[in-house]
């Protein structure tokens, strides 16, 4: 069966000193955390090496923010998916909302990235998710289906066997809105069966769909409840490590 995931995504927060410690204190409670879930933590690029080397001898992940569209060479300021895969990172995080509100990552960049990424035997984590006003005009599955299409449904089934979805509604996102569990649930098993559709019931059923945005230790268990909710992309509580090991724990 598909496994139960809480991703840290530290954005572009914390100075070198306090990666250093946020990652030794989640390292000292990593005894008390879940062992059925996969814990992962991605920090800003730079301190990505330094936090490889903390978790050498921890079952803690290590993945990054984004990585380039390209393989290689002239392209001032970027970091390729090969650069990561040979410092052994795990995990890259593709198509965040604000990757793409930001810097105009569209899905054809994103499907891109995503296809480097699965090359260089890294777990991408796709994320997917609705603005306010989609919502609001009710486009929000319109929104959804036409990213996990656009951005991921020219993959393989071997290749889209090794994804991870996660869904963060934007108008959800450091705003301390958060879906509600229903909300959450409706969306998942909607891309699952996107999922199913295209690629059959395994792998459907296979996948990891995460939810992100707001999800704090009080609101953590009422998510993770549902069925098709395979825990989380966590942004603001992942910084502090009791808030994030409350939500590691969050999972009947
Ligand atoms: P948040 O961020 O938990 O601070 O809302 C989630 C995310 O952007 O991945």
């Amino acid at each position: 069966m598909r496994k139960n995931i809480v991703a840290g995504n530290w954005k572009m927060n914390t100075s070198f000193n306090e990666a250093i410690e946020l990652a030794e204190n989640l390292k000292s409670l990593e005894n008390t955390f879940d062992k059925n879930t996969e814990v992962i933590v991605c920090p800003p690029f730079l301190y990505t090496k330094t936090l490889i080397d903390i978790f050498y001898d921890s079952s803690i992940k290590v993945g990054v923010q984004n990585s380039a569209s390209n393989e290689e060479g002239a392209y001032t300021g970027e970091v390729s998916a090969k650069m990561i895969k040979s410092i052994n990172a795990d995990y890259v995080i593709i198509g965040h909302s604000e990757r793409r509100e930001y810097y105009c990552e569209n899905d054809e960049i994103l499907n891109t990235k995503l296809n480097l990424v699965l090359k260089n035997n890294l777990k991408p984590i796709f994320c997917v998710g609705e603005q306010l006003e989609d919502r609001k005009a009710g486009n929000h599955f319109d929104v959804i289906k036409s990213q996990i299409i656009n951005g991921t449904f020219g993959l393989d089934k071997e290749q889209f066997a090794n994804i991870i979805i996660a869904y963060e509604p934007v108008w959800a996102i450091g705003t301390g809105e958060t879906a509600s569990p229903e909300q959450a649930q409706e969306i998942h098993l909607f891309i699952r069966n996107l999922i199913s559709e295209k690629y059959g019931n395994n792998i459907a059923n296979n996948i990891s769909i995460l939810y992100g945005g707001s999800v704090k230790p009080n609101n953590a268990k009422e998510i993770f409840s549902k069925t098709d909710v395979d825990g989380g992309l966590i942004g603001g509580a992942a910084l502090n490590a009791n808030d994030f090991k409350e939500i590691i724990n969050s999972f009947n």
